[in-house]
């Protein structure tokens, strides 16, 4: 199969499946909101389910050794990471893991359980720290350039950890190595667990292997046993919906107290989620790196159409989420949001409200060129409506 633009291009039936992205508004609305691809799924995932399903044979699944072995040679492969199979936590989800660090946090340090977390970030990162009863600390992130202020302006009194975002979402930032290392040490001194939540890793738009595992930056098992990290094939090849994801935690007293917190209450990856994420590690490097030159194409669509609007919009050197400034448009807007505004003209996108950046929107461009195209008309049309 050759996964070129003409691949991508062709559209998926998604309204008439039970898809979130599609069903969540009506059939008139474009919907560039979650985190979810239109593009038809890598074949080789494919072919693999379906000679699973002809198996016949739905009966409790067995944590698939085989699907492990794939990720971890994946890593090796791609990024320079000997991940050990004992370390590996087999999780329905990477928002599942986020919560479990939480509520670990809460467990372990009651007295001192205070997580950093950058903002803008993913929501469900606070919605963790809120459900699981742990304080967030907010740190503020730069929109352009690095993101970080510097590490001695924190204080680390009565904090008990970090959750990070490598790549982050929704700034579509890609962490530098100093960077990363400079985490690490700020949590590794100041005896923080560092929670690291990695599932964008495979979308880098434009070095596809750029990306640089959390744990990879580590040289000490003692900084490593400060480290959990969360990955999971399901952002980059697009199958959030087969429920697969790990937790890595290198350290064993830390990985027994990850695992009895939720033993018997989360549920095990189901058979077909095995099945996904060993054909997605093993034979899905042709897709993705068909996918992210789509990607890029659409990225340099959304640059070019940003500028247009004289909107400006975060450097997205990964994930296909483009983050754009719409705080200009406010004094226009008569107290409506821009996403609430641009919906009203037929495109949902995501509030960056629910971030932490109010007036932003976060605009999801994994979708076909041509829809991509037909909604940024929609949008431009609306911003050109307005007396600006
Ligand atoms: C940073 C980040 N973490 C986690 C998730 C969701 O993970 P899961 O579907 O595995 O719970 C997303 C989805 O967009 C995400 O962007």
């Amino acid at each position: 199969m050759k996964y070129d633009f003409e691949f991508f291009d062709h559209p998926l039936a998604r309204g008439k499946s039970d898809s979130i992205k599609w069903r969540q508004y009506s059939e008139d609305i474009i919907p560039l909101w979650i985190a979810d691809m239109d593009f038809r799924a890598c074949e080789e995932i494919t072919d693999a389910l379906v000679r699973r399903a002809r198996e016949g044979c739905y009966g409790y699944a067995a944590d698939s050794e085989s699907a492990i072995q794939a990720m971890i040679d994946y890593h090796r492969e791609h990024y320079e990471i000997e991940i050990a199979p004992e370390w590996v936590l087999p999780q329905p989800g990477v928002v599942t893991s986020l919560n479990l660090f939480c509520k670990l946090l809460h467990e372990l340090r009651p007295a001192a359980s205070d997580v950093f977390i950058g903002e803008p970030m993913y929501h469900h990162f606070m919605s963790a720290a809120e459900l699981q009863r742990i304080r967030e600390r907010k740190i503020d992130l730069q929109m352009q350039g690095a993101p970080l202020p510097p590490l001695e302006t924190l204080d680390p009194k009565g904090a008990g950890g970090w959750m990070f975002c490598n790549p982050a979402n929704p700034l579509g930032y890609t962490w530098r190595e100093n960077e990363l290392r400079d985490v690490l040490t700020f949590c590794h001194t100041n005896n923080l667990l560092l929670a690291s939540d990695e599932i964008h890793g495979g979308l880098v738009l434009d070095a596809p292997h750029a990306y640089k595992p959390m744990l990879s930056v580590t040289q000490t098992d003692a900084e490593r046993a400060s480290v959990l990290s969360f990955i999971a094939p399901s952002k980059t090849w697009n199958v959030p919906g087969l429920g697969c994801a790990f937790a890595i935690v290198p350290d064993p007293e830390l990985r027994h107290r990850f695992h009895r917190s939720y033993d018997q209450i989360v549920p095990c990856v189901n058979l077909f989620g095995w099945v996904g994420a060993e054909a997605a590690y093993r034979y899905g490097e042709p897709w993705r790196l068909g996918v992210l030159a789509y990607l890029r194409r659409n990225r340099d669509l959304m640059e070019q159409t940003a500028a247009q609007w004289r909107l400006p919009l975060c450097r997205l050197e990964a994930t296909y989420l483009a983050f754009m400034d719409c705080t200009e448009l406010l004094p226009y807007l008569n107290n409506e949001t821009p996403a609430a505004f641009f919906l009203r003209h037929g495109v949902a996108v995501h509030d960056g409200d629910i971030f932490g950046k109010p007036g932003w929107v976060r605009i999801n461009l994994a979708t076909q060129t041509a829809l991509l195209k037909q909604a940024f008309e929609r949008m431009g049309n609306a911003i050109a409506a307005l007396p600006r």
